[in-house]
């Protein structure tokens, strides 16, 4: 039962001077793009960008090292911080708040702890093909008990946004294309951060972000425009962040884009009618970094005293990093442009999340013997490699190349096969490449016969003694994340020739994937025999992959992004709608003369070193929802975990829909020849949607139902919902 702190937070709020309500809404980051270490070159970058005036860039430079504002802490004008992440700097900073300032308001520490802080687990793309929500809660607990050790109190994580477009380099960062995943990876999420008890020294605030359809930025382009119909809006984008909300979520960030002309960041419909009215929440908005100043130059705000004031009007409470707030709220609200009382909301917003956390109680919640008894612990390191081994997938395995046989001479090759550091993914700021493994390392401790070459060199030599080759590629994760959008998205040329060496020494090739995004490889694979997608895996990386190789872990991940067979096909995504000419083999219908119809792999597509059949589907009404019930078959040699995939289409309603749409899912593990029944519910108000005037309309009529562990590879049934009125489709 979550306490009640209005009294409290009214008397505090009485007590405020003007300026130490505008301090709370500050946020300083140690650099001006939040948590990042900000290099002489990209400070250079920005004031050519204009995104940093020449004073701004004279002033940074005058303090080489990061900038904790004490001064204007203790005078009452910082209210949190965002990106310090060690117990010692942290209670530093907050005994300056609690003991020197006047009325000693504790402050907020925010982190982008998005995989792991310490124990850095599979990127968020990589661990949303486990389709394992237990999974998903247990790594966000063991962030929380690692980070909330070094004394963060709030997460800029989960980020739901669903992202369709492989260009992109954020859809690292989410579950992928499909809205359901996005809402079970975002719910579990917030259940493991924020724990049973917000109040608890080690649970942490979630941050749900990026509110809104960040993900559905034109064209894969980081921070370009996002221009939608209401209707996929509410269908496709929003449902996560709603889900993140009822699940408890205490935070929200909106995202940096518009959305149809309006940047999120001023954005009233958004961030007040729809978050607080519509959805109830009554949590803390904070802004993403220089988000409220940029909307000078999005060309919303004539200048950032005019951001500042439509930002604080559209319901942001905490300004990260621009300054729009401290230096023109108090002005805004002296001249009558904003009332004081938007003001008074902010400021108890802020205070509300900080008695939540319990911090007027226990400002120091952690210190340095926590902290370092905390990292790294066993059981932590335990759930990093089960993550990063259920996270893989297994694209291609002909000829039983995998998995290898023990004692098999290895020869490996690539650069990202030995480098610790490309194992973690993007944002992972807490993490340090010595803790984590790579392949080589992981080789090299169990004894495995290998010989290793980063380019390439000595490769005749290293095949004459080998079995097997493995070809270690894909992107470093400075290719992926933020501000790192690809238009090409094929495999590096250095990448390809390298296999196209090892494939003339005419031994076996692994492919060993590393990447942040679906990749269009069609020549890769068109030219090797077994293809093992790894993602940024984090910490564990080599000991998964190994047991993956050698068989000892049967993998089961299954993509959440459509894998296309070029960038030229983008966005490329599963839950399509079928035109009026669904792309085939004649000429007047939807596709590129150059390009397949199909993608390369499929949603939800995965193998496994067994295989499964799907018999005996079954429908049953029920009255609040449909049960559908299936037979699952182990029908190879080895016990497997068969991810059970439920899709609709609906073939006829008052506006077109998706070809197939997920709405259910199961994890099932199956003995060799062992035979379960999966069952699955799809509830009927899951099968609503919007017609032309924006009306949520249940659906009626025939409905198709496919199962199977793919979108692809399904068997079906179909069930008539509703009255099935004369004028709806024959
Ligand atoms: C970044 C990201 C956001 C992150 C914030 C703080 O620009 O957009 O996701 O939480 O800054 O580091």
């Amino acid at each position: 039962m979550k306490k009640d702190y209005e009294k409290q937070i009214r008397e505090l709020c009485g007590k405020m001077t003007l300026e130490e309500k505008v301090g709370q809404l500050q946020q300083c980051g140690p650099s001006l793009v939040g948590a990042f270490e900000v290099s002489f070159e990209e400070l250079l970058d920005m004031m050519f960008d204009g995104r940093i005036s020449k004073e701004e860039f004279e002033k940074l430079m005058g303090t080489a090292e990061q900038d904790f504002h004490e001064e204007d802490l203790r005078a009452g004008k910082v209210g949190s911080y965002n990106g310090i992440g060690d117990a010692a700097t942290i209670n530093r900073l907050q005994k300056i708040a609690v003991e020197e300032t006047r009325l000693g308001i504790p402050l907020l520490f925010g982190y982008d702890v998005i995989h792991g802080f310490r124990t850095v687990t599979p990127i968020p793309l990589a661990e949303s093909c486990a389709w394992d929500q237990e999974l998903w809660e247990r790594t966000a607990r063991v962030a929380a008990e690692e980070a909330t050790a070094a004394g963060v109190h709030m997460t800029f994580a989960p980020m739901v946004d669903v992202a369709k477009d492989a260009r992109w380099g954020r859809i690292s960062e989410g579950a992928g294309e499909d809205v359901l995943l996005n809402s079970a990876y975002g719910v579990a999420k917030v259940k493991g951060f924020q724990g049973e008890d917000l109040a608890k020294e080690n649970s942490m605030a979630a941050c749900v972000k990026h509110l809104a359809a960040y993900g559905a930025a034109e064209a894969g382009r980081d921070y370009n425009r996002v221009d939608l119909s209401m209707q996929r809006l509410w269908e496709e984008y929003l449902p996560p962040y709603k889900a993140c909300i009822d699940a408890g979520a205490r935070a929200v960030m909106p995202a940096f884009n518009d959305i149809n002309g309006v940047p999120c960041s001023v954005n009233a419909w958004l961030l007040r009618d729809i978050l607080r009215r519509k959805w109830g929440f009554d949590g803390l908005v904070v802004s993403d970094s220089n988000a409220i100043a940029e909307c000078v130059c999005h060309g919303i705000a004539e200048d950032k005293k005019d951001a500042a004031r439509q930002a604080i009007l559209a319901g942001i409470e905490m300004d990260m990093s621009s300054n729009s707030y401290t230096a023109h709220l108090r002005e805004l609200i002296e001249r009558g442009e904003v009332a004081e009382s938007v003001l008074d909301e902010a400021v108890a917003d802020v205070l509300r999340i900080k008695y939540e956390l319990g911090l007027f109680e226990h400002p120091y919640q952690t210190n340095e013997t926590r902290e370092q008894n905390t990292m790294l612990k066993l059981e932590y390191r335990a759930v990093a490699l089960e993550a990063a081994e259920k996270s893989i997938v297994l694209l291609k395995n002909e000829d039983r190349v995998l998995p290898l046989k023990p004692g098999t001479k290895l020869g490996i090759f690539g650069t990202l096969a030995a480098d610790r550091g490309q194992m973690t993914g993007a944002w992972a700021i807490g993490a340090r490449p010595e803790d984590c493994i790579s392949i080589v390392d992981a080789l090299e401790a169990n004894n495995v016969h290998y010989q290793y070459s980063a380019d390439g060199t000595d490769l005749s030599k290293i095949a004459s003694m080998s079995d097997v080759l493995i070809a270690a590629i894909g992107e470093t994760k400075e290719e992926s994340g933020e501000a790192a959008s690809r238009a090409d998205i094929t495999l590096k040329p250095k990448d390809m020739e390298l296999v196209r060496a090892l494939c003339a020494t005419g031994k076996p090739v692994v492919a060993v994937l590393f990447n942040g995004r679906p990749l269009a490889i069609p020549e890769l694979d068109q030219t090797v025999p077994a293809i093992v997608e790894a993602w940024h895996p984090g910490l564990y990386a080599g000991s998964a992959i190994m047991h993956v190789l050698y068989g000892i872990t049967n993998p089961s991940g299954k993509l959440t992004t459509t894998f296309p067979a070029s960038a030229g096909q983008c966005p490329m995504y599963y839950a399509h709608t079928n035109t009026g000419r669904p792309g085939g083999k004649s000429k007047f219908t939807s596709k590129y003369l150059d390009a397949p119809v199909e993608p390369l792999y499929p949603f939800g597509y995965g193998l496994s070193y067994t295989t499964y059949a799907y018999e005996n589907l079954a429908l049953e009404k029920d009255e609040d929802g449909l049960w559908v019930r299936v037979q699952v078959r182990n029908t190879g040699k080895r016990a497997g975990e068969e991810i059970v995939q439920c899709y609709v289409q609906m073939p006829c309603a008052k506006r077109v829909r998706p070809v197939r749409e997920l709405k259910a899912f199961t994890k099932t593990a199956l003995e060799p020849g062992e035979t379960k029944q999966a069952e699955l519910k799809i509830a009927y108000d899951s099968l609503g949607y919007y017609d032309w005037e924006m009306n949520w309309i249940p659906y009626e009529g025939n409905l198709k139902v496919f199962v199977g562990g793919n979108v692809r590879d399904t068997i079906s049934a179909e069930v008539i919902l509703g009255s099935m009125s004369s004028e709806m489709c024959e």
